[in-house]
Parts: C-alpha cells; sequence; structure tokens
C-alpha cells in the first residue's frame, strides 16, 4: 500500500542548531526527507555547514547554514532572524548544539562546568526563547536533545550530567509554559556509534552491555526526532530515552 504521508513536513520549516555534523546534520537530513525547508547553525565547522545545506538541497528543499554560538545573545538573535527572513517563518526547532566532555570529578574546575552548562542548558533556552514568537504563530514544535546521561549519573561526567537533567527539566517546564501554542519535547540518545575508530573497542563493550545488543545509530536517533516534529500537538513534555534499553 502507498504510503499516504510520504512528506510529512511539507512546507514546514525546521532550524537545527549544530546542524553540520554527527546527529545535528543526521536530524536536518531526516526533517528535509520528510518536506521541510531546513536551517542549520554551526559554530567552527562552516565548511561542513555548506556540504549539510547542499545535501539538504539535493533533496529537493531549500537549505540555510547560519553561523550561531548559542551561548551568545546577539548571535542567537541574529541567526534566528536570518532563518525567518529566508523562510518567513519557523515551525520546528532542534536544539542539537552541545557539548560533552569526560574529567574525573576531582578534576573538573568551574570552567569547564561553567562552558557545558552556558551550551548544554542556557543555548537551548536562549535559542528557543528567540524562537518564541515564531514558533507561536505557527503552532510549532520545540525538540530538545538530551541524553541518557541526563537520567543516569556517569561518574566522570558530573557538569555533562547536571547539564542534560537541567535540560530534560527545562524541557518539561517549557512544554507546561508554552502550551498550547507550542508543543516541547526530548530526545535523550544513549550510547550512540558514530563509527569513530577510536571509540570501536568502547562501543564493543557497550554493546554487550545493552539490552538490545547493539549501540544506536544516528537514523535511530532522528527517528524519534522525526516522531517528535511530525507527532500530534497534543504529545508534549516527554523525554524519549534512545538507548536500546542500556538505562534499564
Ligand atoms: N552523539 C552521542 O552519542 C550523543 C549521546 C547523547 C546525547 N547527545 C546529544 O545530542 C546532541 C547532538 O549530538 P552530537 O554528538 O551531534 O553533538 P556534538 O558533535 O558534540 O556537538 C554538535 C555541535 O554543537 C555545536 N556547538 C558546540 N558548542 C556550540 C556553541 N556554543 N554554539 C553553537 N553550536 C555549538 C558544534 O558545532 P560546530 O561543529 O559548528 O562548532 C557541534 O558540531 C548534543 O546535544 C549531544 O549532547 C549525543
Amino acid at each position: 500500500m502507498a504510503d499516504q504521508h510520504p512528506k510529512p513536513l511539507a512546507g514546514k520549516v525546521a532550524l537545527v542548531t549544530g546542524g553540520a555534523k554527527r546527529l545535528g546534520k543526521a536530524a536536518g537530513l531526516a526533517l528535509a526527507k520528510a518536506g521541510a525547508d531546513v536551517a542549520i547553525t554551526f559554530l567552527a565547522s562552516a565548511k561542513e555547514a555548506q556540504q549539510t545545506a547542499k545535501q539538504i538541497e539535493n533533496l529537493g528543499v531549500r537549505a540555510l547554514a547560519v553561523p550561531c554560538d548559542v551561548t551568545d545573545p546577539k548571535s542567537v538573535r541574529a541567526a534566528i532572524a536570518a532563518v525567518v527572513r529566508k523562510f518567513s517563518g519557523l515551525d520546528i526547532l532542534i536544539n542539537s548544539a552541545g557539548r560533552y566532555e569526560t574529567v574525573a570529578f576531582d578534576q573538573l574546575s568551574l570552567q569547564q562546568w561553567d562552558t557545558i552548562f552556558a551550551t548544554n542548558v542556557r543555548g537551548p533556552f536562549l535559542v528557543s526563547k528567540e524562537a518564541l514568537p515564531h514558533l507561536r504563530k505557527r503552532m510549532g514544535r520545540i525538540i530538545n536533545l538530551g541524553s541518557l546521561g541526563g537520567v543516569r549519573p556517569w561518574a566522570s561526567h558530573a557538569h555533562y550530567c547536571s547539564s542534560k537533567a537541567a535540560l530534560h527539566m527545562l524541557t518539561k517546564v517549557m512544554a507546561k509554559a508554552l502550551a498550547p501554542a507550542i508543543a516541547v519535547n526530548c530526545v535523550a540518545p544513549g550510547m550512540i556509534d558514530l563509527g569513530e575508530k577510536a571509540a570501536a573497542d568502547f562501543m564493543k563493550r557497550m554493546a554487550k552491555q545493552t539490552p538490545m545488543q547493539r549501540n544506536g545509530t544516528a537514523a535511530d536517533v532522528s527517528a524519534a526526532t522525526l516522531f517528535f516534529a511530525s507527532a500530534p500537538h497534543f504529545i508534549t513534555g516527554h523525554i524519549l530515552v534512545v538507548d536500546g534499553g542500556l538505562g534499564l
């Protein structure tokens, strides 16, 4: 039977922060395949962002790559303005830009703590706030990228885990505060294998500990993001862990 909704996001405009590479890129491409026009932001990865934008355009939708430091209000304001100028509105915001770092608790500096929180919590707060008027006009959606680390304590990631736990709570608070205009949800990936050679042994060990006997893929995470991007607007305030059962 033919799919009745091959392009469920046709006519929609999506913005993915940190969308040049890795999971953000995968989310942007998935949204584009579903028919959305897609803007991505980049910080250092200008070249990769242009390549990703090209790949998005090759899927038959419009694309835009804009620089943005999510910790800087001015930069966030300029990025949202550029997106709205190009696409005349915004329906879906994916807060994917983030930082990850492994540091033993005793070695964790205040600066490391603040940098992680500035990117992983203040960033999504700033970007969401700036996007609000546009999302409200379109009964839009916000999807935050949390982490299994925001649910489970990892000893050498106190700042990261705490920041993602804060982002999970921000998701729930925004879901309540912004209803009924905006649905807010969170995708919380577990161990995701993005093919890095240096992590291969670790990934093997983690797959063995995972009930589903494998690590996640970018496609697993994008599928969850796409679900919230196209689900009934009534679904709000959820943290969807994508971890193959690792956190159970
Ligand atoms: N990969 C995983 O296994 C995994 C697991 C759990 C949760 N997550 C979460 O899922 C999201 C995406 O994962 P990922 O692995 O794709 O993330 P990532 O590679 O660690 O970071 C994504 C992008 O964030 C951007 N970024 C960092 N600081 C920024 C800032 N101050 N302003 C704007 N952009 C900034 C970087 O852009 P530039 O490259 O342009 O500098 C980077 O490419 C993240 O929030 C991550 O914490 C990932």
